[in-house]
């Protein structure tokens, strides 16, 4: 097996049938908050917390554990479906690409998971397309791309069409986003293999959510189902 960006060749998460994933290789878990500007829009992200280090763990997929993030067994008792829907084509053969005088960016709608990075001033869509020209606008549709952790938005180089992206630490963060008082997914960082549970290994991406609420429709991915149902994991950073 070829080693992963940080040369750790254990590193990857495996979705189990009807189960929760299973974390293997030591990576980090962090409490990521979304932190929203003066607007009531996500602007930042702030690691609160950092969970004991592992060398493997399970997170919970159904989202019925008491326990969460961890996996307490729920699953089993809740009639918990975690059937794998996700669109297996790769991302540069399913995005729409936006161009713009200074930007392109690649959107595929699919993986969108309602974080809402994107939302910023008339939106990251209408920035690249009509200010990207002017630097401090082409940086601002940059910062809300990269920061949808959910890779569904990609800003490339107007005439090279190079991906930029951000270079990220891998980790795991379990996202709450307190200005929706909502829940939200795992947001799985810096190129960490996603394997299903048939065995095949989802496309390697620097930027992905999986669903922890157990209502995606996109499983193992995140869907943005957990804004409308409200999830809501009991972290007091909600309350
Ligand atoms: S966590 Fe987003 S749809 Fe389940």
């Amino acid at each position: 097996m070829a080693e992963n960006e940080e040369g750790n060749s254990s590193r990857k998460v495996i979705v189990t049938k009807d189960g929760p994933y299973i974390v293997e290789g030591g990576i980090p878990l962090t409490k990521d908050i979304i932190v929203d500007d003066e607007d009531g829009v996500p602007r930042e992200w702030e690691i609160r917390a950092r969970f004991p280090e592992q060398e493997s763990y399970q997170l919970c997929r159904c989202g019925g554990s008491s326990d969460k993030p961890y996996c307490d067994g729920s699953h089993l008792s809740n009639g918990f479906s975690g059937s794998e829907t996700a669109n297996v084509t790769g991302f540069n053969k399913r995005y729409k690409l936006y161009e713009g005088p200074g930007l392109e960016m690649k959107d595929e709608a699919g993986l969108c998971s309602a974080l809402q990075f994107c939302h910023r001033a008339e939106g990251a869509w209408r920035i690249v397309k009509n200010r990207s020209g002017d630097p401090e606008a082409r940086d601002m549709a940059i910062d809300m791309a990269q920061k949808c952790s959910s890779g569904r938005l990609v800003p490339c180089e107007k005439r090279t069409g190079k991906e930029l992206e951000p270079k990220l630490e891998q980790t795991i963060g379990v996202v709450e986003d307190p200005g929706k008082k909502v829940s939200g997914p795992l947001r799985v960082l810096g190129g960490i293999p996603v394997e299903s549970a048939n065995g095949n290994r989802y496309e390697v991406r620097n930027r992905q959510t999986l669903c922890r609420c157990g209502r995606s429709k996109n499983k193992p991915f995140c869907d943005g189902t957990h804004l409308a149902t409200r999830f809501d994991d009991g972290d007091e950073s909600l309350r």
